[in-house]
């Protein structure tokens, strides 16, 4: 199999967003629409930054959006802040008196963040928090406000370091609480990892990181083909 470097491998009969496109629309228009205010961070996102191709597209986002909505969680942690539209998302089922804190290795985008956050609702409840997530979440900073664990924690930083981030989330989850993982079918190449054919790293490590997770006692699973894959898991009791 001939190797691509610096896009995705793909399943050539998929489309653009990891599934069949038809359906993939047929889905995104029988779905609530995007709010105008998201509309416009994604019109946003697409016209002011480099790889605006990391934002999740509008059915993901419709899903994390009613994820947190039926937890209604009171602390969500967001590694990959980007332009802040997952965390807008996020933010929609935020309990009145929650928080969001969201970690990125960069802080170019928050002009960005700070043109649009206050138009979605939530912005006086996200902290931003820039570094390496490894950093953040070793440095204690994420409990020194607020000592409750995480109620809902969704992973979309560097895929190198999941696993580590999951085990993280694992110890830092309430229980009953969620840990959402992005980009769990990396386009498609963990079916050629599972069936022997493939030894990129990067979908070697993801194809690992979901059996991780099928296999761990504390965590009730669900990977959903979502766009580029998105692994749900529930923290069991401890
Ligand atoms: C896929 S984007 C996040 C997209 C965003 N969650 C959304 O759906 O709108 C990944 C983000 O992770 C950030 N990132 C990459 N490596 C990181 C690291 N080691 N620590 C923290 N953030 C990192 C990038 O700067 C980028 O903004």
């Amino acid at each position: 199999m001939s190797k691509r470097r610096g896009k995705p491998p793909r399943i050539p009969q998929l489309g653009a967003h990891g599934l069949d496109d038809a359906l993939h629309n047929y889905a995104t228009e029988w779905s609530s629409s995007e709010p105008e205010g998201l509309a416009a961070l994604r019109r946003a996102t697409w016209t002011q930054t480099v790889k605006p191709q990391m934002l999740c597209d509008e059915l993901q986002g419709r899903l994390l959006a009613s994820v947190s909505c039926m937890v209604g969680p009171k602390r969500v942690l967001e590694l990959g802040t980007f332009t802040g539209y997952a965390t807008a998302c996020l933010g929609e089922g935020l309990a009145p008196d929650g928080r969001i804190d969201t970690v990125d290795i960069d802080d170019e985008l928050h002009d960005l963040h700070d043109a649009h956050w206050p138009t979605l609702g939530c912005a006086e409840r996200i902290h931003r928090h820039v570094g390496r997530a490894l950093d953040v979440l070793e440095s204690g900073v994420l409990f020194r406000e607020d000592q409750n664990l995480f109620d809902l924690v969704f992973i979309d930083a560097d895929k190198a370091n999941q696993r580590t981030y999951v085990d993280w989330a694992i110890n830092h989850v309430r229980d009953g609480g969620w840990i959402l993982v992005d980009n769990v079918l990396w386009w498609g190449e963990v079916l050629r990892v599972a069936a022997g054919t493939s030894d990129d790293p990067q979908a070697v490590r993801i194809h690992e990181l979901n059996a991780h997770m099928k296999g761990h006692p504390a965590l009730d699973n669900v990977l959903l083909p979502l766009r580029d894959g998105l692994h749900m898991a529930q923290r069991m009791p401890r």
